[in-house]
This record gives structure tokens, C-alpha cells and sequence, in this order.
């Protein structure tokens, strides 16, 4: 059996979950991975490269043309896309449009959860997404499931948004987190849900130093 910690962070969009798993790894020193980030990587791909996302045969194709690598630099998420640096763009509005449809694609989950997996099989590391506690690591010794409310939720997203997408508005966010979460937990492929022996966190009303502290008193006493 291995004896590297998995910290399983999963939960709706926009609560917070890559705040406290970077804050998580940086205190513990572990390697943190955004897998929400592969999944908007691939949606990338798709989109610059008109991928049907209907036709099997493209996907594939896709899939085996997709070489995603991240570059950890304190603790911020630097992914590239075939050794192009996509970190912001991924964030921007067409990605975040489409990376739900993309994300409920079989074969491209297998891809992302195996090369997740890879990630996890022998070092310490806090991964966030929706079925890390579920299906990507259903033995991590730590599950948290995040959650918060959707207009905090959709107002802590504008704030994040605003400086690089000056015409938006708060109702757009609201709407767009709305549509993800419906999205994200009614797909066939492994849907949002909560692990039975997750850790439940609202954070509606905590602040970031307070959730992080909230999670550290379940993982350190796993590494005395
Ligand atoms: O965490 P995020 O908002 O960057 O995730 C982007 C999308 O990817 C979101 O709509 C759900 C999906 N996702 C997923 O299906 N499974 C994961 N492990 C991570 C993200």
C-alpha cells in the first residue's frame, strides 16, 4: 500500500475549493493540482479546433493529440496546452461556456482521471475538482466537499472576472455558474455528488484563513 497522503477537495463551481487546496498545499507542502483546469484545457482544444462533439472518431483523435502539463510556480495553477501557456485564456467566457458540455464526455474523462491518478500515485498531493473523492481517488485519506452559497458563490466569481472582462455582469456569472452546476451534477458521467465519508464545508461565511484552518484540523494530525 502507498503511504502518500491524497487530500480530495471536490464541490460546486466558484466556492472556493482551488483557494483552500492551494492554501492547503503551500502550509503542507504538497503538490496541489487543479483538475478543473484539464477539463478547460481540453474544452480549449475543442473549441480552436472545431471538435463535433459528437463524432467519437474526432475525439479520439483530439485526445491523443492533447498533451497537457502543469508547472507549478508558488503554488498557482500554469497549465499548457502543447507547450503553450493557456492559464488565463482557459478562464475566459467561451472556455467556461463550453467546458461542462466537454466535461461530460466519456472518453474524455477516462483520459483526464488516468492521467490524474498518475499524478496521485506516489507523492502528497491536494487535488480539487468534482469527483476526486468519488472516482479519482476513492480512498484519499481526506475528503472535503465545498459548498456555499450561489450568490456569494456568483459575486466572489465577478470580483475574480472583472479586471479582464470589464463587460460583464454579475447576472451572467450567476447565470453561468447556474447552468454549470445544474450541468455538472445531472451528467450521466460521473456527476457531482459528495462522497459518503466526505467532509462537508460551507464557507458562506468563513473567511479564506478560517476554511484553510477548518481543513488543516483534519489532515495534520495525519502527518504525526
Ligand atoms: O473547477 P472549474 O470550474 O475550473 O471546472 C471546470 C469544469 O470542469 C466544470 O464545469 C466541471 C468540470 N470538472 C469536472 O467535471 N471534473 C473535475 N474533476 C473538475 C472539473
Amino acid at each position: 500500500m502507498s503511504s502518500n497522503i491524497v487530500v480530495a477537495i471536490d464541490g460546486y463551481s466558484s466556492c472556493g475549493k482551488s483557494t483552500l487546496a492551494k492554501a492547503l498545499a503551500k502550509k503542507l507542502h504538497f503538490i496541489y493540482v487543479d483538475s478543473g483546469a484539464m477539463y478547460r484545457a481540453v474544452a480549449l482544444y475543442f473549441l480552436r479546433n472545431n471538435i463535433d462533439m459528437h463524432n467519437h472518431d474526432q475525439i479520439a483523435e483530439a485526445l491523443k493529440n492533447i498533451h497537457l502539463n502543469f508547472h507549478s510556480r508558488d503554488y498557482q495553477t500554469h497549465i499548457t496546452l502543447n507547450d503553450e501557456e493557456v492559464s488565463d485564456e482557459i478562464r475566459q467566457m467561451p472556455v467556461s461556456d463550453k467546458v461542462s458540455a466537454v466535461a461530460a464526455i466519456h472518453e474524455v474523462r477516462v483520459e483526464m482521471v488516468r492521467q490524474q491518478q498518475r499524478m496521485g500515485k506516489s507523492k502528497n498531493i491536494v487535488m480539487d475538482g468534482r469527483d476526486i473523492g468519488t472516482v479519482v481517488f476513492p480512498h484519499a485519506q481526506i475528503k472535503l466537499f465545498m459548498t456555499a452559497d450561489p450568490k456569494i458563490r456568483a459575486e466572489r466569481r465577478y470580483k475574480e472576472l472583472l479586471p479582464t472582462n470589464p463587460t460583464m455582469t454579475l447576472e451572467e456569472v450567476f447565470e453561468n455558474l447556474a447552468h454549470r452546476d445544474y450541468a455538472d451534477t445531472t451528467r450521466k458521467e460521473s456527476p457531482l455528488t459528495r462522497a459518503d465519508d466526505a467532509i462537508i464545508l460551507d464557507n458562506t461565511d468563513l473567511t479564506p484563513d478560517e476554511q484553510l484552518q477548518f481543513a488543516l484540523d483534519w489532515v495534520e494530525p495525519l502527518l504525526v
